[in-house]
């Protein structure tokens, strides 16, 4: 099967310029002006950007957070969703039973995963607790099963939480083998107390999640997260990260040298904790972690995107329908499963709010929706690049056309949820094309991909490198 995309501007995180580009098999093979080459398939992209496809290193499929609840987006339907929003990679978490093992995790996630998936996948293993005997998991998970991250909470007392003890373990071990420690970095513990005096004060409305998570808890949280990893001598990277005050703890350890990363997500910057005021149970809809935050927070993460202070932008796509799921906790709100849909959202919003709006340039566009991720998780260059043997990853971007995201728009929404957490947002960018592997998934608003033919990417582990 061969490719033949010509008059595209072909953008990356640094380049831009029109080509026509040619890919054969499952890579790209040719980059040039008016190439003399037949192909299999042709598309003419005069007008469109042909981008490398979005790597979201931050998503959360089929994940059980409860008895009888799991998030409502599988491999198959999540990825699909996540192609028709230009995204062709995606990284998960499996997730360690306490006491359990990591590895037992990683083989329930590729069972999970295989044959359901429609694009390349990869896994960040969830450490949820970390005796001595355990530590060699973690050699065999880097050296040989391709997982070169681990995912540690600093919140979720009764669930993941790990104490201290455990983080510096994990991450001197990580810092041994070159590997990085992702951190859900707030402070679980005085959140649950501050929980706790709400249920008793009788507000048990969804709203009073957010108001019960302060921008003060996620702070210490990535303030103690690295500063555990500077003395564990660790790369760390704080996931989610949502708010000023966190965002200025980043800053301050980047500019010391030290190797610190984060990503946001499109939620903090498009969505505000207004939504939490929303009548009925209507705010069920955000309950997320860290929660939406006051709309000052937006304007200082995208000077932190601008900056590099924050070097990706992720979903952590965590689907719950509104009806069936988040309705758990009508009465008390920390019932209300944790998370929000935006797997398909991300690339769209991000153009429209970041490139659109003139807050960064179509290159930072790419680099944080692709690039960065693909370096920082050891997918680099097979991922998040256009180059010749770079897979065939691509995406053929309408930088024109407008659409209005909106669970009723069926151009907009294949995610396996009753709700959208942007409902009524308008956006001007759109993947009219998107192809993995060198194989067309989604054209014009129809899916011609498959079930199962996404695989498993063996990631190697960050090797010190900087973003
Ligand atoms: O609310 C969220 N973010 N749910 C997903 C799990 C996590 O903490 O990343
Ligand atoms: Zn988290
Ligand atoms: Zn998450």
């Amino acid at each position: 099967m061969s490719i033949l995309i010509r008059n595209g501007r072909i953008v990356t995180a640094t380049d831009d310029y029109i080509a026509d580009l040619y890919a054969e098999d499952e890579t790209i093979s040719l980059i040039g002006r008016d190439l003399k080459v037949k192909a299999d398939r042709e598309f003419d992209a005069t007008g469109r950007l042909v981008i490398p496809g979005g790597v979201d290193p931050h998503v959360h499929l089929d994940l059980p957070v409860a008895p009888g609840v799991v998030s409502s987006d599988d491999f198959e339907t999540g990825t699909r969703a996540a192609a028709f929003g230009g995204t062709t990679c995606v990284i998960d978490f499996p997730t360690q039973d306490r006491g359990g093992s990591m590895l037992d995790a990683l083989a329930t996630w590729h069972d999970k995963a295989a044959g359901r998936a429609c694009i390349d996948y990869g896994f960040h293993m969830i450490v949820t607790d970390l005796p001595e005997s355990r530590l060699p998991e973690m050699d065999r998970l880097v050296q040989d099963e391709g997982v070169s991250t681990f995912k540690l909470f600093t919140a979720y007392p009764d669930r993941l939480y790990v104490d201290d003890a455990v983080l510096y373990r994990a991450m001197r071990r990580a810092g041994q083998l070159g590997a990085m420690v992702m951190m859900h970095a707030e402070n679980g513990i005085v959140i649950d107390e501050i929980i706790r005096e709400a249920l008793r004060n009788g507000h048990t409305g969804p709203g009073w999640h957010g108001r019960t998570r302060p921008v003060e808890m996620e702070a210490e949280g990535v303030y103690r997260s690295i500063a555990i990893a500077r003395v564990a001598e660790a790369a760390v990277y704080i996931v989610h990260l949502s708010c000023a005050a966190a965002l200025e703890e980043v800053r301050r350890a980047r500019e010391t040298g030290q190797n610190v990363y984060a990503e946001t997500c499109p939620q903090y910057l498009f969505l505000d904790d207004s939504r939490y005021d929303a009548p009925d149970f209507e705010a069920a809809k955000w309950v997320m972690t860290p929660a939406l935050r006051p709309v000052a927070n937006q304007q200082a993460l995208w000077h932190g995107l601008r900056l590099n202070h924050l070097q990706a932008i992720a979903t952590d796509h965590c689907p719950f329908c509104f009806a069936d799921q988040k309705h758990a906790g009508r009465d008390n709100f920390t019932k209300i499963p944790n998370g929000a849909p935006g797997i398909e959202n991300r690339m769209s919003l991000v153009y429209n709010g970041g490139v659109v709006a003139g807050r960064i340039d179509v290159n930072r566009f790419v680099e944080l929706t692709s690039t960065a991720a693909a370096k920082l998780f050891g997918l680099f260059p097979r991922k998040g690049t256009i180059a010749v043997g770079s897979d065939a990853d691509l995406v053929i971007f309408d930088p024109e056309r407008r659409e209005t995201i909106s669970v009723n728009n069926p151009l907009m929404h294949h995610m396996r949820v009753d709700y959208s957490a942007y409902e009524g947002m308008e956006v001007q960018g759109y993947p009219e094309t998107v192809i993995s592997r060198g194989r067309v998934l989604c054209h014009a608003g129809q899916w011609h991909g498959e079930s199962g033919a996404g695989r498993f990417l063996k990631r190697a582990p960050l090797g010190a490198q900087r973003s």
